[in-house]
């Protein structure tokens, strides 16, 4: 028999660079690790991002992510130069690595940078979580949701929605993997490597209950919140909202509100928070305001409490793989199967509509459809990049 031997093996350039984008790495690192061992070699690329210990670090031993080949060290700015740095170290890396393939994920900053590098020195792109669309530009993410697609070679939706969505912008399906390219793209119906990871680590996360200890937090009998969006953070108005209405739900109802809060969050509360709400917060034992919390332990919070408050794309998901209700602190959702369904609905930063969602939610009766795949999203991509990578 003849094995392959390094030099014969395809070779993927993963570019990560959010907290979201480290978590779904963990579901592809597996499935390549488990089933495509000696056939597909994988270089990650982190391009720094996201930086803190809890907003990083913290993913890769918890969830057996191996360690990034590089990373650029980008850190944080405005959106040009941010982007400027990753475009140009992408570059260098992908030329010296002599990538066959350049695999991205989501709609972040660290993903445009990804699939403008590669796509203009002519190595093909795929993208996971392809086709999803806010339709609202005001959104960083969308635009680099929308371009990134453009420049792929292959796209995975997540959903049917997403397929339908990239159908209306002219993408022909579901065609023949060895016939893809960039300018004949390969748009397939892949599930939600998200699912996959929900599956794979809900057990495990109970290990981590000594956080709902520490907390007093009882299953049951609490609201997990989070908030990062530019939109509610950055607009005085808005925060305050959102703050507030946390804040009544956790003194007039018989729940806790718990929420692990994002670093541009955090500088946000400091900057625009009255000082009558910082105060009331601080002094609410109902009200616990955290540091980011590591992925199983997320998952842990998710699981076991009564309904989730967020403007995360990520977390609106977990929550209905956890059959948990959910508030979207946002005006348009990209996972509009949820809304339509009536597991989530979306409030945007307004307090009575908060305040009325919360009412309706806690009673509601919900049903779970098969939106998002079998929990095999991982493998069923990994084998289509392996089919392209061998044509
Ligand atoms: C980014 C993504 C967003 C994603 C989110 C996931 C873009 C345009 N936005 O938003 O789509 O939903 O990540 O969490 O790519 N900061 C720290 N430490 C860190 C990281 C960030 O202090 O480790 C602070 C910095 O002040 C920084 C701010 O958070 O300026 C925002 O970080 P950035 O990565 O630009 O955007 P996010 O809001 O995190
Ligand atoms: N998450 C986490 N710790 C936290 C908050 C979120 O591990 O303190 C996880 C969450 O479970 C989900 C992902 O981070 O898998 C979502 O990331 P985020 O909300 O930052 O970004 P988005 O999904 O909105 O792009």
């Amino acid at each position: 028999m003849i094995f392959p031997t390094f030099e014969d093996m395809k070779k993927i350039v993963t570019i990560i660079g959010a907290r979201p984008q480290i978590i779904k790495a963990a579901a592809i690192s597996r499935a390549l690790k488990n089933e495509f061992e000696g056939k597909i070699q994988e270089v990650i690329v982190h391009t720094g991002q996201h930086y803190d210990a809890n907003m990083s670090d913290v993913f890769f031993g918890e969830l057996g992510i191996p360690k990034p080949n590089y990373n650029l060290n980008i850190g944080s700015g405005q959106h040009g130069g941010q982007t400027a740095g990753m475009l140009q170290g992408i570059e260098e890396i992908l030329v010296k690595e002599a990538a066959d393939l350049l695999l991205i994920y989501g709609d972040t900053n660290s993903t445009i940078a990804g699939s403008l590098a590669a796509s203009k020195i002519h190595i093909p792109v795929a993208h996971i979580e392809a086709g999803l669309r806010s339709y609202n530009k005001s959104m960083p993410e969308e635009i680099n949701r929308v371009l990134s697609d453009h420049v792929s070679s292959l796209l995975f939706c997540p959903t049917d929605s997403a397929l339908v969505n990239l159908e209306k912008e002219g993408f022909e399906l579901n065609r023949p993997i060895k016939n893809a390219s960039i300018d004949h793209p390969g748009v397939y119906k892949s599930g939600d490597v998200m699912l996959d990871n929900t599956l794979y680590f809900t057990q495990l996360a109970e290990a981590k209950s000594e956080l709902l200890e520490r907390h007093g937090l009882k299953s049951g009998q609490f609201i997990l919140s989070t908030c990062h969006r530019p939109s509610n953070t950055d607009d005085p108005t808005n925060i305050n909202a959102i703050f507030n209405s946390l804040l009544k739900i956790a003194e007039e109802s018989e729940l806790k509100v718990v929420l692990p809060i994002h670093p541009r969050t955090q500088k946000c509360m400091d900057q625009h928070l009255s000082a009558e709400l910082k105060r009331a917060i601080e002094s609410s034992v109902k009200f616990i305001i955290i540091p980011p919390v590591s992925f199983l332990e997320m998952i842990l919070l998710e699981n076991h409490c009564k309904m989730i408050v967020t403007d995360s794309g990520g977390v609106q998901k977990e929550a209905f793989f956890l059959h948990k209700p959910c508030i979207v602190l946002r005006e348009e959702t990209e996972w509009v199967e949820l809304v339509e369904n009536g597991n989530a609905i979306l409030t945007g930063p307004d307090e009575l509509k908060i305040a009325d969602a919360f009412e309706k939610l806690l009673d509601g009766n919900f049903t779970y459809p098969n939106y998002y795949g079998d929990g095999r999203a991982s493998e069923n991509i990994c084998e289509t990049l392996f089919e392209f990578m061998n044509k």
